[in-house]
């Protein structure tokens, strides 16, 4: 199979690549090679095929789909950003550069794309009130945050929540820029599947990580921001009291799925969510310990501050990716973290 893969060059994007080739399919990577994003020049496999153009030019994205069988659309911005500032970078990153992407698709004759969708169109995860059933808590108020009151409380009764795994079915709810830009390219792809008969599937990443993961930067996760604290010598600091929960996902694991998600027949027509999550979630507290731990130290340090905007808890149900592609996590949360610790970091 000839696959497309846009942000072949990033972190996510890489592994796919290298998967792919390793598997003897064809790849074509089509990547804009920032140089905000690349501060070094990245190591794309040997065996692929290299375009260095942005997924918003629409001739080369078009001349991009040659002989292509399938798309793997991984090029975006993402991270929570700066401010507003960062909207228009956002929108024409992942929004327009999608629907310039479908249309050529469209007009090439493409019909199966895989999606690098986020858990983030979820807004916060699942939740169970004991008297009231599943609840969808609204955002928290600065006032409980500044009082340390970090669980979000059930929006009936007021009584506290318990987690529970998020499913495909939860209703969208998003609650940054990024993530409405995830949503608004999951609505695109779905028209353009009802419109060409072409199929995707979104796979819904949870908190990946693993070895290129991008250093420090305000748009990078959690875990690169920890590891970079602790090469330079400092601890780890853990906002809030360190007790919201995450689905820790390792890129590898991530790859393997969307390999699955090009081998799959999807149904014509439409759009499949999928979450992807390692089935194994822990708080961001026993992440920067278990990291700092594997690292050598500095022992990380509860702040208490919080990020405008972060979601409690989410952890995902990865029952539906388990039963229609076959993924299963196979990097176990302390293996997949003490190798993080020494895992490369890019840029
Ligand atoms: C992250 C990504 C999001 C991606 C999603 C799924 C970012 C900013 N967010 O969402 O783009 O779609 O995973 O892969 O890349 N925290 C600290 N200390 C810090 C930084 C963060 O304790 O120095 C805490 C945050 O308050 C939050 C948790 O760590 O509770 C996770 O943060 P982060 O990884 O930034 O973002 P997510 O919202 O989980």
């Amino acid at each position: 199979m000839r696959v497309l893969v846009t942000g072949g060059a990033g972190f996510i994007g890489s592994h796919i690549v290298d998967a792919l080739v390793g598997a003897g399919d064809e790849v074509t990577v089509l990547d804009a090679v920032l140089p905000a994003v690349h501060r070094t020049k990245p190591e794309v496999n040997d065996g692929a095929e290299l375009i260095v153009a942005d997924v918003t030019d629409p001739v080369r994205v078009e001349a991009a789909l040659d002989g292509v069988d399938a798309v793997c659309h991984q090029a975006a911005m993402v991270g929570l950003g700066v401010n507003l500032d960062d909207l228009p970078a956002y929108a024409t990153n992942n929004d327009l550069g999608t629907a310039v992407l479908l249309s050529a698709m469209a007009r090439r004759g493409v019909r199966r794309l895989v999606l690098a969708s986020s858990m983030v169109v979820y807004g916060e995860g699942g939740y169970r009130c004991p008297a009231d059933g599943l609840v969808r808590p609204g955002p928290r108020r600065p006032a409980d945050l500044d009082a340390g009151r970090f669980e979000a409380p059930c929006p009936c009764c007021g009584n506290p929540l318990q987690p529970t795994p998020v499913t495909e079915d939860a209703p969208l709810n998003p609650r940054n820029v990024y993530a409405a830009t995830k949503v608004a390219q999951e609505h695109l792809a779905a028209v353009w599947a009802i419109t060409t008969g072409g199929s995707v599937l979104a796979l819904r990443y949870h908190n990946v990580y693993g070895p290129r993961m991008p250093r420090d930067t305000p748009y990078a996760g959690v875990a690169s921001i920890f590891r970079s604290a602790l090469e330079r010598g400092e601890a780890p600091r853990v906002f809030e009291d360190g007790g919201q929960l995450r689905d820790f996902v390792h890129v590898h694991d991530v790859a393997r799925a969307n390999l699955q998600a090009l081998r799959h027949t999807a149904p014509p027509g439409r759009l499949l969510p999928l979450n992807i999550g390692s089935g194994d979630p822990h708080t961001v507290g026993d992440m920067a310990h278990a990291l700092a731990q594997a690292f050598g130290g500095p022992v990380p340090v509860i702040t208490s501050a919080y990020r405008a905007g972060d979601v409690r808890h989410i952890a995902a149900s990865s029952a539906r990716a388990g039963n229609i592609l076959g993924y299963r996590p196979q990097i176990a949360f302390s293996d997949g973290m003490a190798g993080f610790a020494r895992d490369p970091l890019r840029g």
